[in-house]
Parts: structure tokens; C-alpha cells; sequence
């Protein structure tokens, strides 16, 4: 049969600057998906969308088509309100795991799909799979029950939600084209309309650590997402949120769920809390409950015991020791002063050349490699002091980690002038 439009004409409409049409927009995400369109007309479609943008209404388009691409989750046979978050992803960012149990704890239920680290950032899944047993890969019926039971599943997106932009993000991932507007907010929120829940927050970071280095784009990032969603349905609000130093105290996969474990027992580190209560209360008045005292929560153990039932229910035993590397080494203060940077992007990469995270989506990752971070932003510190431990369990990997994290790390003789804070902005 016939195809209806001519994907070389497409391209030379963006790249000329022109405006592709919904009858256009629909076609051509579904000929990729069905691979009558080829990698290379894809790829220079993409290119032609990062320089030249698209518009809102082309933007609402792309979404909607690669929605359509695939199959749509329904929870409505819960007769719970449902709620679930995202975080464009950064490095030490383990907020999704005390936050699922926390919120659920109101009786709210949390379907999270979440995915895999690549590059410097983690993923919520190689996270979760460092608790020995927990299995991510969750059927539709399973998760129901266990949203009923429990009210929190954390798993992986199944293969038929937004097909089209699994196959466009690894085209966009070999392409230069991933740090664009309209691409990230389009490939976002298709997952997530499609994932189903009533309201959504959206963790957008900023800085040296997020795909976002300056506030202006993360705004502009976020204002589009947040239209996005709104427009099909899905209550949606967004945090800005501080990237240009590690999230917490560890970087890695088992020593994230440890400090999870922190968090959930009321010990978490300031960082981590603040925004993980701040997520909370958001996804809690979206989903009508108002003045809830999520911070004493945390500390009264009704969101750890979500957590273990979670754990539990995903096949996890939530007691069990968490692996540990068997090769460490410190990184110490090479004079005294104050701590004036701890890049995220340098701790990012050294966590991920200790095997954290994966090159390729492919690769294995290491459960146990990964940094502890013993002094944060702004703390004084003494020569020969412990700033890091770094974790691995390939240690002629050290080295490229420390040419890394060296440069990342600054000591200056006066105190930082501003006060570190987590929270930059949020948008409704
Ligand atoms: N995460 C996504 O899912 N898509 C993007 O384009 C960027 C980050």
C-alpha cells in the first residue's frame, strides 16, 4: 500500500523551518515504528527538530503519536487515586524509593515504571535490584494486586508503552540529539500519560549533574512537560531541583538503597529528606489529601513497613544484607578550608568507571561499585580528612574514577556565600 506522505519531504519542511502538519507528525512516528521510514531519515528529522524546535501544538502532536504507538496502562478498577512521579534523572537521585512507600502510606496508590541508569545517571531498577530477590519485572495483574494490597509498585515499563520512543531515544542517543526541549518533553510525557495515573510531579534537575546545565532551559523544560500533561488529563506539577553537586550521601546501587533505608527509618541525609517530603506533599494534595506530616511519617516507621511489604511483594527480602564491594578506597582533603565543590558530573562519571553504571544498554552493571560521600557543600574540612570512599569490585578501575572525581572536588580558604539549597523553583 501506498505510504501518505514522503518522509524526504518532512525533513525539508524542518529543516527548513516550516511547520509539520498533525496529519504529518502522526504518519511519520508511526512509519518509524513500523520500520517503513529508516534510521537515517529518523535521525535526520531529529536533527532538523533540535535546531530548528517545534512548536506547542507540533509538540502535542509528537506526544500524543508516540502514546498511540503503543498500549496505555488503566488503573481506574483500583478505586484508589493514583499518583506517580519522574525525575529527568541525576546522579545520587534515589527520591523515587522512600518517596512511592511514603505516599502510599496515605492510602494513595503509586504505580511507578520506572527504567535503567545510562551514563552518569543511576535508574531506579539496577537500584532496586541490588536488594537480593526483588524482581522488577512485574506483570499488569500482578502489579494491580499489589497496588491493592500494598499501594506501591516500583517496576520496569513493559515493551508496548510508547514503543515509538524507546526506538527514538536510542536513535536520538547515538545522534547528538537528546538535550532538546521538545524531544525530552514529548519522550517524557508519552511514558507517563500513557503509564495511566491520575496526577503526576515532575523532579527537574538542574546543573553540571542534569541534561538541563542552566535554570532558564530546566524552566522551560518544565513549563512544557507540565502543559503537556495538564492538557491530556494528568494533573501535573514540577519541582526544580539543585544538580550541580550529588543528591544525599551515596552514589551507586546497593549503597543508594542503604540510605534509603536511612531515609525511611527517619535518619536520611537533609538533601534527600527535604525533597523527598516536598515530592510527597505534592503528590499528596494532587491526590486531595491536604497538611499531611509526611516528615514524621518518616520517622514513626508507617513508610519503612510500605517499604518492606513492597520489597516482600516484589519477590525482595527486605532484611537481608545488602551486597558490599570488597575493594574500597579513600579519597582524602588535600589541605584545610571548606568544601566549595563536589561536582555531580565528576562524581557521576567516576561512580559509573567504578561499574555503577552501564555505556550501553546491554551491559552489566555492578550492584556494589559506587561512592560514599563523607563531606557535603560549604562544610569545613582538615587536611587528610575523608571526603570519599569510593566502592568497586574491579579495583584497577580506581584510576580512571579518580581522574574523574579529582577535578570535581575544590577546597578554598573562605566559606561559600550562598547557602546550597535543594529546591530552586516550582512550577504548577
Ligand atoms: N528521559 C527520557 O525518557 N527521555 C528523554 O528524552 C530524556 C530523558
Amino acid at each position: 500500500m501506498a505510504e501518505k506522505f514522503d518522509v524526504v519531504d518532512i525533513i525539508r519542511t524542518k529543516r527548513d523551518g516550516g511547520e509539520l502538519s498533525p496529519e504529518e507528525i502522526a504518519w511519520v512516528v508511526d512509519a518509524y515504528t513500523r520500520g517503513a521510514i529508516g534510521d537515517e531519515q529518523m535521525a535526520a528529522l531529529n536533527m532538523s527538530i533540535f535546531i530548528r524546535g517545534m512548536n506547542r501544538r507540533e509538540i502535542v502532536d509528537w506526544t500524543r503519536a508516540m502514546i498511540d504507538s503503543g498500549d496505555t496502562m488503566d488503573f481506574s478498577a483500583l478505586g484508589k487515586v493514583t499518583t506517580d512521579k519522574h525525575s529527568t534523572g541525576g546522579v545520587g537521585d534515589k527520591l523515587s524509593l522512600p518517596l512511592g512507600p511514603l505516599v502510599a502510606s496515605y492510602g494513595v496508590a503509586v504505580p511507578m515504571l520506572s527504567g535503567r541508569g545510562l551514563g552518569h545517571t543511576g535508574g531506579t531498577l539496577d537500584k532496586l535490584e541490588a536488594i537480593p530477590g526483588f524482581n522488577v519485572d512485574v506483570p499488569n495483574d500482578r502489579m494491580m494486586d499489589i497496588l491493592k494490597d500494598v499501594g506501591v509498585v516500583i517496576a520496569a515499563a513493559g515493551a508496548g508503552l510508547a514503543p515509538a520512543d524507546k526506538k527514538i531515544y536510542a536513535l536520538r542517543d547515538i545522534t547528538s540529539t537528546v538535550d532538546c526541549v521538545p524531544l525530552i518533553a514529548s519522550s517524557i510525557m508519552s511514558k507517563k500519560i500513557a503509564a495511566g495515573a491520575d496526577s503526576l510531579v515532575l523532579d527537574v534537575k538542574v546543573g553540571s549533574g542534569a541534561f538541563m546545565k542552566d535554570v532558564d532551559a530546566a524552566r522551560e523544560l518544565a513549563r512544557t512537560m507540565v502543559d503537556l500533561g495538564n492538557d491530556a488529563g494528568v494533573r501535573t506539577c514540577a519541582l526544580l531541583t539543585d544538580m550541580s553537586t550529588p543528591l544525599g550521601r551515596t552514589i551507586g546501587n546497593s549503597l543508594e538503597i542503604r540510605e534509603t533505608v536511612d531515609v525511611l527509618s527517619g535518619n536520611g541525609p537533609a538533601d534527600v529528606v527535604e525533597l523527598t517530603c516536598e515530592l510527597a506533599r505534592k503528590m499528596l494534595e494532587m491526590s486531595g489529601i491536604h497538611d499531611a506530616d509526611v516528615e514524621e511519617r518518616l520517622k514513626d516507621g508507617r513508610a519503612l513497613d510500605v517499604w518492606k511489604r513492597m520489597v516482600r511483594a516484589q519477590g525482595g527480602d527486605p532484611d537481608a544484607p545488602l551486597p558490599v564491594a570488597p575493594h574500597t578506597h579513600e579519597v582524602v582533603a588535600e589541605r584545610d578550608g571548606y568544601l566549595t565543590k563536589l561536582d555531580a558530573l565528576a562524581l557521576g562519571v567516576g561512580s559509573w568507571r567504578l561499574g555503577a553504571g552501564r555505556a550501553r544498554k546491554e551491559d552489566p552493571v555492578q550492584l556494589t561499585a559506587g561512592i560514599e560521600i563523607h563531606a557535603g557543600i560549604g562544610e569545613k574540612v582538615t587536611r587528610g580528612q575523608k571526603l570519599l570512599t569510593l566502592h568497586t569490585e574491579t579495583p584497577e578501575k580506581f584510576e580512571r574514577a579518580l581522574e574523574s572525581i579529582n577535578p570535581g572536588i575544590e577546597i578554598s580558604d573562605a566559606a561559600p556565600t550562598t547557602e546550597h539549597k535543594p529546591i530552586l523553583d516550582r512550577i504548577d
